[in-house]
């Protein structure tokens, strides 16, 4: 794993977690690295003979240029966070935060078909869930977003992409009376555990609330939600599930995803 800080990272310890359980002969390092240094530890990754490394912030975007090959999601949301090599030792980027999300959605027993679904941000979570979602053949997507330019330009770039997906761009001031099936918070608001992006009680009816961030566990959002008896999810599962997938990628073997799961919630807690 790059990043810049990593230091709070939780992907070890499942990663390791479920190497040990598979008898995999290999280990899951985080790296430090500041972002101008990027380029060199990509020369790194690709001349150590490792297996693949993750990206996380502030590399997702800024890794593409110097990657060989890119999957059609990746190259459509623009980030990358797992990087793989192909036969030839070439570099190969991906992104598992949309597939992450969705599996996530399991424990929800969410269904896909003709949902409409409420994404509050513009930022590059909502690119990756947006994109999952409309490759899953929601009905409708509206992305909401304090700048409402950023929101206007990123279902403008994903229409053409989903002609079956109806896209719409909203302020977040803008959703009075409106009812959907999934509401979902890629913003940061609610980190310090008091802020809410959003009152719930200006929609009308909402199926289920889902807040990406995973610290602190539960949000003032979410909490509202609870409150209205609408059944709620955090992130964590969205933070599993994309590393399952990553690991997948590396492995070519099934995720052992109680065991990453036991090991992540021990390192939260
Ligand atoms: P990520 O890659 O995790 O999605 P990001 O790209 O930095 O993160 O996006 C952060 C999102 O949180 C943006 O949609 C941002 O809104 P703006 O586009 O208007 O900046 C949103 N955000 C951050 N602080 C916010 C706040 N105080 N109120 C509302 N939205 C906020």
């Amino acid at each position: 794993m790059l990043g810049y800080p990593v230091k709070h990272s939780l992907s070890p310890s499942f990663h390791n977690a479920a190497l040990s359980h598979l008898g995999i002969n290999a280990v899951y390092l985080s790296f430090e690295v500041a972002p101008s240094n990027l380029p060199d530890a990509i020369a790194g990754v690709r001349s150590l003979g490792i297996q693949g490394c993750n990206l996380t912030v502030p590399h997702k975007a800024q890794v593409l240029p110097l990657l060989d090959h890119m999957t059609p999601e990746a190259q459509a949301i623009g980030a990358v966070n797992t990087i793989s090599f192909n036969e030839n030792r070439q570099l190969i980027g991906h992104n598992t935060d949309g597939i992450g999300f969705l599996r996530s959605l399991d424990v929800l027993n969410w269904q896909f078909s003709r949902q409409k679904v409420l994404i509050l941000g513009a930022g590059g979570s909502t690119r990756a869930i947006a994109y999952a979602l409309a490759e899953a053949r929601v009905l409708q997507i509206t992305i909401a977003n304090r700048t409402l330019q950023k929101a206007v330009d990123l279902a403008k770039e994903f229409s053409p992409l989903f002609p079956e997906v109806s896209f719409e761009a909203k302020t977040l001031q803008d959703l009075q009376g409106q009812s959907f099936d999934l509401v979902v918070n890629t913003t940061t608001v609610g980190m310090d555990g008091r802020s809410s992006p959003l009152d719930l009680n200006q929609l009308a009816q909402i199926g289920a609330v889902v807040d990406i961030i995973y610290t602190p566990a539960t949000t003032p959002l979410l909490k509202q939600a609870e409150r209205l008896k609408i059944p709620t999810m955090n992130g964590i599962g969205m933070l599993l599930h994309q590393g399952a997938k990553a690991f997948e990628i590396w492995t070519k073997q099934s995720a052992p995803i109680d065991v990453m799961q036991r090991a992540l919630l021990q390192q939260l807690t």
